[in-house]
């Protein structure tokens, strides 16, 4: 990814109910006019070049959270390379008010290191492999009161080849499946519309059992929230018409050339802080000198003031 100086953006109209609850089309509308004037469409519009990503200045701060409030999204550039440190980004994200990341199995201290594993257990989950990942939010299999919000990648050192991020604001979806037919949104916001079956290893003992919730859903504070995975096998479906209709929506736009789908490599020193975007990750090589190490984070806040 090039980095770049950006503008900032300004401005929020939208001051009464949620924009996404369905029944209130004066306040989607004020919102909508003000989300797509001047929405990027290039992944260099988010980049952010940070002196030190420890101590923003009042400016670089300003910059990238004017563009998560505008894309749920930004990309920070320091000048830290593939300094392993898990205080950089641990305390980029303090900045954003985020001090305590979920703590999931593969992270010790919720600071999560994404690298080929080599030991048993973690093989057996993708994003400790050299896989291709398909489109999802990060936490859609947690329960709804433990669901992620925010999430933060720090890259350290990019792979070879490959490792490719695909980008997609959650509210961009949202707007595409509306402008077709508000009654996807409503089909998509039922309580029981996706069941993630549970998780169960090799001994028999259940590890997370079945798991119902929405796709969308409102937060208390109006913000709105997806839960989404593009796999196909662990996911069932609600067995409804209009269901499959909007899911199929949702996937075929999602393999569009959108310009509002970003794609890039992180390089070192480089980093994702995000309101728990929709991504993907291609699948990539190692060599000896190229291994692919990045540091993730999931808050179940989302960034302040966005
Ligand atoms: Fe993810």
């Amino acid at each position: 990814m090039n980095a770049r100086q950006n503008k900032p953006y300004s401005g929020d109209k939208y001051k009464l109910g949620s924009p996404f609850d369905l029944d209130n089309d004066t306040a989607y509308h004020a919102w909508l006019e003000n989300k797509m004037d001047d929405y990027p469409q290039d992944l260099e519009d988010l980049i952010v070049e940070v002196n030190d990503p420890k101590n923003l200045t009042p400016a670089e701060y300003k910059v990238i959270r004017d563009l998560v409030k505008k894309t749920n999204m930004a990309i920070y550039a320091g000048n830290t390379g593939s300094d392993p440190d898990k205080t950089i980004p641990e305390k980029l994200a303090q900045q954003f008010e985020l001090f305590l990341p979920d703590d999931n199995m593969g992270a010790d201290d919720g600071i999560t290191a994404l690298r080929v594993a080599g030991d048993e257990w973690r093989g057996e989950y993708i994003p400790y492999t050299n896989k291709s990942i398909h489109w999802h939010t990060d936490g859609y299999y947690n329960t709804l009161d433990h669901q992620i919000r925010a999430l933060l990648l720090h890259c350290v050192s990019p792979a070879a080849s490959g490792g490719e991020n695909a980008l997609l604001d959650h509210e961009i979806v949202y707007i595409r499946l509306r402008q077709e037919n508000p009654d996807y949104i409503r089909a998509l916001m039922e309580p029981d519309v996706m069941m993630i079956p549970a998780n169960i290893n090799k001994q028999g003992e259940v590890i997370r059992p079945d798991r119902y919730g929405p796709v969308f859903s409102i937060l208390e504070d109006g913000n709105l929230h997806m839960r989404y995975t593009a796999r196909t096998r662990s996911i069932e479906w609600k067995p409804d018409p209009l269901v499959k209709k909007a899911v199929k929506l949702l996937h075929d736009y999602m393999h569009t050339d959108s310009p509002y789908i970003y794609r890039g490599t992180l390089q070192p020193g480089q980093g994702l802080i995000s309101n728990n975007v929709l991504h993907d990750r291609s699948g990539f090589e190692e060599d000896d000198e190229h291994k692919r190490l990045l540091y993730r984070m999931r808050y179940y806040q989302r960034v302040a003031n966005t």
